[in-house]
């Protein structure tokens, strides 16, 4: 039983990895299967929320009660959360979005004639930190996944993105697997959720983010 901690909220949710293009067959992405994501969205929808999930590539089923919309690159993933910034209540950017995208991506598949090749590279948008600094911005919720220094990373990234709060996890751990293990970083410091399956974590991440976001709606 779910109680509808956010029955009548409208929650924007990313989830997956997004694909940088390098010509017709050929891309640059990374391992998030969009488990994490969903399970998200899942307990958000059980919530009562009205929720849009904004999809890296990934074949995961849609939640039931989820409106999806499925993008490739980061570009992509911002014009999605862009258009749909404006009427949401929270917004929870789970996506591992590519940090960079290839300049000059070839229409053909590139021949392979030489022996060595240069990718000119140029850096994505940050979804997340666009969002949070916007004037009309919703609740943010980040997460981070890092490789070691897990808080410390974590919580500057917390701080440098202005945001709410922030859930940390180790890639070792959290990507593409079924479980998943998490530290919930605020203002009122961290809050361990031990491992146990995504859709038990993210049930427990979305009754945070009610009484955090109820908590900041009051003020
Ligand atoms: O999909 P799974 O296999 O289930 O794995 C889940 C997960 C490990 C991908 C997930 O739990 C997770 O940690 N997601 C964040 C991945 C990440 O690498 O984040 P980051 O540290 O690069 O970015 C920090 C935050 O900024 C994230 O909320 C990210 O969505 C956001 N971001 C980052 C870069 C960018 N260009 N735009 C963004 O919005």
């Amino acid at each position: 039983f779910q109680p509808k901690l956010l029955r009548g909220k409208r929650v924007l949710i990313t989830a997956g990895a997004t694909f940088e293009r390098i010509d017709a067959v050929r891309g640059i992405t990374n391992t998030s299967s969009g488990k994490m994501g969903f399970a998200v969205a899942r307990a958000a929808a059980e919530a009562g929320a009205e929720v849009t999930l904004v999809a890296g590539d990934t074949v995961l089923p849609t939640p039931a009660d989820c409106q999806r919309i499925n993008v490739k690159s980061a570009q992509q993933m911002l014009e999605a959360v862009e258009q749909h910034v404006p009427v949401s209540d929270i917004f929870i950017s789970v996506a591992a979005v590519a940090d960079y995208h290839v300049v000059n991506p070839s229409e053909h598949k590139i021949k392979k004639d030489a022996v060595t090749m240069t990718l000119e590279l140029a850096a994505n948008p940050d979804i997340l930190a666009r969002v949070a600094s916007r004037a009309d911005a919703p609740f943010c919720v980040g997460f981070a996944a890092e490789s070691e220094k897990l808080l410390e990373h974590a919580e500057a990234k917390r701080l440098r993105k202005h945001l709410p709060l922030l859930v940390a996890n180790l890639v070792q751990q959290a990507m593409g697997a079924d479980d998943n293990e998490v530290i919930l970083l605020d203002d009122a410091g961290q809050h361990k959720l031990v491992r146990a399956p995504k859709l038990d974590i993210a049930r427990q991440l979305i009754a945070h983010i009610a009484s955090l976001y109820q908590r900041s709606t009051k003020q």
